[in-house]
């Protein structure tokens, strides 16, 4: 939600600060803001604007001449409203009173007011209206002349979650960053160091990056860091090598992030997939899991905790543990998890399904399952997240970096990752070699069957052009059908603002049915499955209602063809995989409904990418 960048070292520190903020930019904000210590400065330059990036370049522009001459320590900040407008005031970098503290801060402090009371019966006067402004009262408040101490006194006393980094003029050379439930990074670089909140704004200087565990403070100085926790004991983490190349965070030609990651799904596919499936055994191998045959016969239930979209592509997941593994799966909605008494009983195995690998509420279900005992297998994207290190083991999706808000490679890889998961569980049970070979074969075939829907994009935009001022949709679909369904619906309302609801195919009859019209077009997920001729007839219950019907359907079926106004082809694909090639046609429908109306489409209204707050 929020992001964080530092920087201390050789470089121009304003320029790196705000290139920082610009590769965040895609987790959506709403104001933006820097602290400076230009050199030989003794107070902080802080510069604060609501709106985008520009706006703030724009600013600092303007105070040229006050941090034209050279600069080597910052922090930048780009803030998703919580508490408080988004206005300049609101915005970080805060102050302390005196000028002496500045700090940024991801997350939320939920003893704030009690806190602010406090400081505020003291004298501190506050400029804003965040939870955030009182950190940097706090840290001076039990500032001794040791900004790393002072940091550590006062994340004692906060409660909440929070990514946090502090400077100050009486410290040039240092940034003090702290963490505690939101993710901190450190590029340990040539001479120079950048803290953030995200790895993307660390990859263009180094690809050397220190992850902070919670608890844990750093003191970062030019090409170097010094961790320790709380109590000044000294930690030593792993230093982790992140190969994201800048060129694979750039569009890469294509008008939007979206567009460059829904085309990116034959390589994403391929990477996947890539050293994991053994065919001449019908299995596959995923050594992250970290399991021998032994332990995952031992697993009698599984539960699929995730939200939104990899809530989706978990509920497919819960088919494939069934229908290949004969192993009970319940998916559960990760914000329900925590605050139900869920029942983890021996041998029960979570799967924590996250792109971002920071997603509060699915990070909260894993911490309360690790604490019930149960087994926990992160099946996340971002390599070093919070999950992925907490979990401990589980299947990266090796997808590269998500940048449009709305998911959708991570999709099709969780989705290709739940699959070779079934595979391998299934084949510690009832799944024969011949089975596993027949699915291991088709997993390895999705990187063509992603490239042939990619090809029919011209006709995927032409129907979508045709429909996109309608005001309402409806997305329906059975099986594995069910989740694409709802999946389609949630691409659609997210980027281009339209209602869109997903259903079951018959829950239809039972409410919604009363709601369809001329207006109203209702998208049919009904490639050649066994449910294929029951989806068709529920096609005509929606036509006898004049919706229009736009079908998503194996190439050259006649009778899908027979009861659709419209019909997007997908190549023919086995059942236990067909949501991929079919949830890649709902994302280019989506994404150019989305174009056709103008909308932001890589950063849409009130999203963000990473959800780091319940
Ligand atoms: C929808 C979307 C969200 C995320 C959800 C979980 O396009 O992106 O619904 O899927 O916020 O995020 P992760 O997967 O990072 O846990």
């Amino acid at each position: 939600m929020c992001g964080i960048v530092g920087y201390v070292g050789p470089g121009h520190a304003p320029e790196v600060i705000i290139c920082g903020l610009r590769r965040l930019e895609y987790r959506g904000y709403d104001s933006a803001g820097v602290a400076l210590l230009p050199d030989g400065a003794q107070r902080l330059l802080v510069v604060k604007t609501a709106g985008k990036i520009a706006a703030l370049e724009k600013e600092l522009a303007l105070r040229a001449s006050a941090c034209a001459g050279r600069c080597h320590l910052g922090i930048g900040h780009t803030r998703w409203a919580t508490h408080g407008a988004p206005t300049a005031a609101n915005a970080h970098p805060h102050l302390s009173a005196n000028g002496r503290i500045a700090i940024v801060h991801n997350g939320i402090i939920e003893n704030y007011a009690a806190l602010r009371q406090r400081l505020e019966d003291r004298g501190a006067v506050f400029r804003s209206e965040t939870d955030s402004e009182v950190i940097a009262h706090l840290v001076d408040a039990c500032y001794e002349g040791d900004l790393r101490r002072a940091v550590a006194a006062a994340v004692e006393q906060l409660e909440g979650a929070f990514g946090i980094a502090a400077v100050s003029p009486r410290h040039p050379g240092l940034i003090v960053a702290a963490r505690r439930g939101s993710p901190v990074a450190v590029g340990v670089g040539d001479g120079e160091t950048i803290v953030a909140s995200d790895v993307c704004a660390v990859v263009s200087h180094t690809t050397r990056v220190v992850f902070l565990d919670d608890g844990d403070i750093v003191a970062a100085r030019a090409g170097a860091v010094d961790i320790t926790s709380a109590r000044n004991l000294p930690i030593s983490r792993e230093l982790t090598h992140v190969d994201w190349d800048v060129g694979r965070i750039a569009k890469g030609g294509f008008e939007h992030f979206m567009l460059k990651e829904i085309h990116d799904q034959p390589r994403a596919l391929a990477d996947v997939t890539r050293g994991r499936l053994l065919p001449a055994d019908g299995a596959t191998r995923l050594s992250g899991m970290r399991m021998d045959a032994r332990e995952m016969a031992r697993v009698s239930r599984l539960i699929i905790a995730a939200c939104g979209t990899s809530y989706y592509a978990g509920m497919i997941g819960k088919y494939l543990f069934e229908d290949f593994a004969g192993l009970p799966a319940d998916v559960q909605q990760a914000a329900e998890f925590r605050y139900r008494n869920p029942i983890i009983e021996r041998d029960t195995a979570m799967l924590a399904v996250s792109q971002s690998g920071e997603t509060a509420d699915t990070l909260a279900a894993v911490r309360e399952a690790l604490r019930k005992g149960a087994v926990v297998l992160g099946i996340c994207n971002v390599v070093g997240s919070t999950i992925a290190r907490e979990a401990g083991r589980g299947v990266y999706l090796h997808a590269g970096p998500e940048i449009g808000v709305a998911s959708t490679k991570a999709f099709s890889c969780q989705v290709a990752v739940l699959a070779m998961m079934a595979v391998a569980f299934g084949r510690t049970r009832r799944l024969s070699a011949e089975a596993g070979r027949h699915m291991v074969n088709a997993l390895a075939d999705l990187p063509r069957i992603a490239a042939a829907v990619l090809e029919r994009a011209d006709l995927i935009r032409a129907v979508a052009e045709k429909y996109a001022r309608a005001r309402d949709f409806f997305y329906i679909g059975r099986g594995y059908m069910y989740p694409a369904a709802l999946e389609g619906a949630l691409k659609l309302k997210e980027i281009s603002y339209i209602h869109a609801e997903g259903y079951h195919a018959a829950e239809l009859k039972h409410g919604p049915i009363a709601l369809l019209d001329s207006e109203v077009p209702v998208v049919a997920a009904v490639p050649d499955t066994p449910d294929k001729v029951k989806t068709l007839g529920n096609m005509q219950e929606c036509r006898a209602r004049k919706s229009p019907i736009i079908a998503i359907a194996t190439q050259g079926d006649a009778g899908a063809r027979e009861v659709s106004d419209d019909v997007i082809e997908i190549p023919p694909c086995p059942e236990f995989l067909s949501a991929i090639p079919v949830v890649i046609a709902e994302q280019l429908f989506a994404y150019h409904v989305a174009r056709a109306r103008g909308c932001p489409i890589d950063q849409p209204r009130n999203l963000a990418k990473s959800v780091t707050v319940e």
